[in-house]
Order: C-alpha cells, then structure tokens, then sequence
C-alpha cells in the first residue's frame, strides 16, 4: 500500500522553540515512522527579512541540529534544505501567474507584518502563501503538520494546486491538509501574557530548546501574570491561562489540577506556580538540549545528511515539475 505523503517546514531564524517543538515538530517525529515525509529548512522563506549570509548558513545549520536532536531520522523521512531545491522556486513561478494579488494582500500574516515591517513590504512578503504550497505541492503531500497560525496559508496552497489543475485539466495535485493526529491545531501562547509564542515578541517570550536551566527559570519568573483574584471562580486572565496552558503540556495532570484549584479559592501563589512550572519545563527539555550539544559538533554527519536529503527530495520535486511543464506545454524539442 503506498503511503500518504507528508511535508512540512520550519523558517530558521535562530533556535527553534517549545512552540515549534510542540506545534509541528512532536508531529514529524511520529509521522515518519507512519508516512513518506518530507521535511525541510524553510530558507528561502527567510529571505523576506533580508538576514545576512552568515547568519543564514549558521541559522539553517542549527535548525538542522535541532530537528535531528528532537528525533528526526534520516533514515525514516527526507530532511533537507529548500534551497537545495531550485524545483521549488520554478513551480513557485508558474503558480504565481495564477495567484492574484487581491487574495494575497488578504492574507492574514501579510497583513501582519505589513503592518509590522512598513519599511519592507516586498513582493516574496506578498508570495509567501506561493511560496509555501510549491513547497507543499513539490511532493504532492496530503497531510502538512503545522500549528495554527499556519491555518490560511493551508487554504491558500488547496486553492493554489486546484486552480492548477483546472487551468491545465490535469489532476496534478492533491488537496493538502494541516494535521495534527485527529484534534485541533496546536497554539503554544508566549510568556508575556500575548498570543502565540513567537521571536517576533522578543527573547523573553520565548522559551528556546537549546535555552540553560538557568535562562528558563529567569524567564518563567519573569513571565507575566495579573493579581490574585478576589472573587472565587473568576476565570483567569489571558497571561495566567498561558502559564497553565504550558503547564498541562510539561506537569503532571494533578500539579495543573492543584494550581487550577487555587486560582479558583483565590488562594494561588504565583511564585509556587512558575516554580514547579520552571522545574517541570528544565526536565522536559533536557534531553533534547543534550542532543543538540551532541549533533552541533558533527560536521561530518551534518553534511552527510543534507546531501542524502538533497538527492532524495530532488527525485520527488522532479517527477511533480515534469507533469507541471508538460501540462502547461513546455515540450521537449
Ligand atoms: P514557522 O517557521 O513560523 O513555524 C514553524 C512551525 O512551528 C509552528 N509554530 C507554532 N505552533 C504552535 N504554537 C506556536 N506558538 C508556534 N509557533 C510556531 C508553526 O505553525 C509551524 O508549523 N510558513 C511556515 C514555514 C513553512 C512551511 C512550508 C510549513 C514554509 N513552507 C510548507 C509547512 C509546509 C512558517 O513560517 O513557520
């Protein structure tokens, strides 16, 4: 029976976090072992920011630490770099003819960071939903393992690889979906009482996989809270909530239940609470944090496995691009 097939991605803009640990990657980990995966460093994408080439090369490298420190294996999925694949920006091209740019300026994370960034609202900015289904498509996945912020751009790659295959009358492309296994995306909040944990807010939002038990428990002290409530069974405030949310992913079920209780009788202790919540996040990370220490050094497996990654994906990506040119009637002579 052949296997349905999986891809997803990480932009490397640094060290990846809890948030990318358990809004995708816990899902990839699982997924190989069931699925054909593919997974990749999201270069390219990080090109809407203009980093500079140090920093990209050092950047894709980690990402690559860390994905093999949180358990990916070579072995089971192919795991490579994007820009390893010149397939993905020519079935960019050709799909960005059909994308039209009223849709695009309505994507949500446009219009974020349009407004974020008003000194560089460049077209890749404007693409990136494009971007991203050629990723997608390149390998004709069905299940894409995200968190939720990911949502739209998931729509916007079915609406893409559909358009496609109308336009061309080929059933080049399957339907892409977010998955992850049977229940609702997965949002980690930041620690500074906003959204989602993400770079963007800041060192301090964020809780880094390859972060010291030291720089956690600053951080967890740190992290935002409200006063104790006055009247029993208020519901907690969006920061307080955060700090439970993590903790029901990194405590024990009746640790979360006594803090929950507390806060319910107006008699919770924050401070007790971050405690216990810093402890349980140092013991949760720690194996991955030694693996990356672990991985950083080898160089020689590092290169190993790109190239492996590279030769396989590059089978995929060119079997997908000859249906596209065929279809749109770029012939052989
Ligand atoms: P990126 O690099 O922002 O995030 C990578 C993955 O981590 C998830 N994530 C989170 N999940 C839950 N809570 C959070 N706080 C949180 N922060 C990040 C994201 O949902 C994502 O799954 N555009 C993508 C990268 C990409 C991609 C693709 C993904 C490029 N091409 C093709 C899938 C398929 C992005 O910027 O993710």
């Amino acid at each position: 029976m052949t296997k349905e097939i999986v891809v997803s991605g990480i932009r490397p803009t640094g060290n990846l976090h809890l948030g990318n640990y358990l809004g995708a990657i816990s899902n990839f980990v699982k997924m190989q072992h069931d699925y054909t995966c593919y997974f990749f460093i999201a270069d390219y994408h990080s090109l809407t920011t203009h980093p500079n080439p140090t920093d990209i090369h050092n950047h894709v490298k980690q990402a690559l630490v860390e994905y093999l420190a949180c358990g990916l294996n070579p072995e089971l999925c192919t795991l490579y770099v994007q820009s390893d694949l010149p397939q993905i920006p020519e079935l960019y091209m050709m799909l960005n003819m059909h994308a039209y740019k009223g849709e695009l300026e309505r994507v949500a994370s446009f219009k974020e960071k349009a407004r974020t960034q008003p000194d560089n609202i460049n077209a890749g900015l404007l693409t990136y939903p494009v971007l991203m289904a050629a990723d997608i498509l390149i390998h004709k996945a069905t299940k894409v393992p995200v968190g939720k912020d990911q949502e739209q751009h998931l729509e916007m790659a079915r609406t893409f690889g559909n358009r496609f295959n109308r336009i061309y009358q080929k059933e080049i492309f399957p339907e892409p979906y977010a998955f992850n296994y049977g229940s609702e995306l997965v949002k980690i909040p930041g620690l500074q009482g906003g959204g989602k944990m993400s770079k963007s807010d800041g060192d301090a939002s964020v809780i880094k996989l390859n972060d010291s038990a030291d720089q956690i428990r600053k951080k967890i002290t740190k992290a935002v809270t409200d006063n104790t409530p006055l009247e029993p069974n208020t519901p907690p405030s969006v920061a307080v909530q955060n700090l439970l949310d993590l903790m029901k992913v990194v405590s024990e079920k009746e640790k979360l239940m006594h803090f929950t209780a507390a806060y319910a009788n107006c008699n919770i202790r924050y401070g007790d609470l971050k405690k216990e919540l810093a402890e349980d996040m140092i013991a949760f990370l720690a194996p991955i944090r030694e693996k990356i220490i672990e991985f950083q050094s080898d160089e020689k497996l590092l290169s190993h496995i790109v190239k492996l990654g590279k030769e396989k994906a590059h089978e995929s990506a060119d079997k997908t691009l000859m249906e596209c040119r065929e279809a749109i009637g770029f012939k052989k002579f």
